[in-house]
């Protein structure tokens, strides 16, 4: 059991709680994120709701979810203890500057996972202490620990990819549902396959796999990167990198 404090309870943070609030921990939440840290407190009896700095005083474990651009100015007021361990989820602000917000505290790591770590079974991008990581959240959620600050902001452009792969499924199941009766269940398939195929296997062995010369995913892929959608999506990802 570890007594956990959370400032700034929004929509990242609130999904983070759910995921650990059945491990039997002591949660506190900040109360400025009013409308979610009253239904975590509403949902379960060991989250409770108070001020910034009574959060950090029943804390030895800091979860920052805050706007990077805010955090100064809310956490310069506040008395962090040196024995206090903070796990920061701002995306762009390296442990260094952690480290400058939450003083004398140990700006233990960065953690950028994704929403579905409410429920587990998510990915956890990571940076610094990965037994602390490990030990709230790796029994539900895969940790990736990364070297440097460098393999974080690749990883973060490369995780981008998950919206065009939900366009491209999205914009199937509009085509597959207007030439079947029940256009929900297409879509519901076309998720269950998507997801299992790169779930049970790497990637270029699932194009391996689906290469049957004339089959239906081939002739498709085929057409795809005629079309250029390799140097179309290398293109984007440079982008993003040359702007982070
Ligand atoms: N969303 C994601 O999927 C995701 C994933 C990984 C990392 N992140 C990172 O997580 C951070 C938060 O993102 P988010 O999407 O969760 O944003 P968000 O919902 O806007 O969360 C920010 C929270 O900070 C609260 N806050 C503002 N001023 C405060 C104060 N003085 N004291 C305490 N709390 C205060 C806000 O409360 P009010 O609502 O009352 O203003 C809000 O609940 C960002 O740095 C982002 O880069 C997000």
């Amino acid at each position: 059991m570890m007594r956990i404090g959370v400032i700034g309870t929004g929509t990242i943070a609130t999904a983070v709680v759910r995921g650990i609030a059945g491990d039997g921990h002591q949660i506190t939440v900040s109360e400025r994120s009013a409308a979610n840290a009253a239904a975590l407190a509403g949902e379960f009896g060991n989250v409770s709701v108070a001020g910034n700095q009574a959060v950090l005083d029943a804390s030895d474990v800091v979860i920052l979810g805050l706007m990077a651009d805010q955090a100064a100015t809310i956490l310069g007021p506040l008395q962090f203890r040196a024995d206090q361990r903070v796990i920061s989820l701002m995306a762009g602000t390296g442990l260094d500057q952690v480290a400058g917000l939450v003083a004398p505290a140990k700006a233990a790591a960065i953690m950028l996972p994704f929403p579905g770590i409410a429920a587990g079974g998510t990915p956890i991008m990571m940076l610094g202490d990965a037994d602390l990581v490990g030990a709230l959240f790796g029994a539900k959620n895969t940790i990736f620990a990364l070297k440097d600050g460098a393999e974080l902001d690749a990883y973060t452009c490369a995780q981008a990819v998950v919206s065009p792969v939900a366009r491209m499924v999205a914009d199937t199941a509009e085509w597959l549902g207007a030439r079947v009766s029940d256009p929900v269940m297409g879509e519901a398939f076309l998720r269950e396959l998507v997801a299992s195929s790169l779930a049970g296997t790497e990637s270029r062995a699932l194009i391996a796999a689906l290469n049957t010369p004339g089959g239906y995913n081939q002739r498709l892929r085929v057409h795809m990167e005629d079309s250029g959608i390799t140097p179309a999506l290398m293109q984007g990802l440079d982008r993003l990198e040359s702007a982070s």
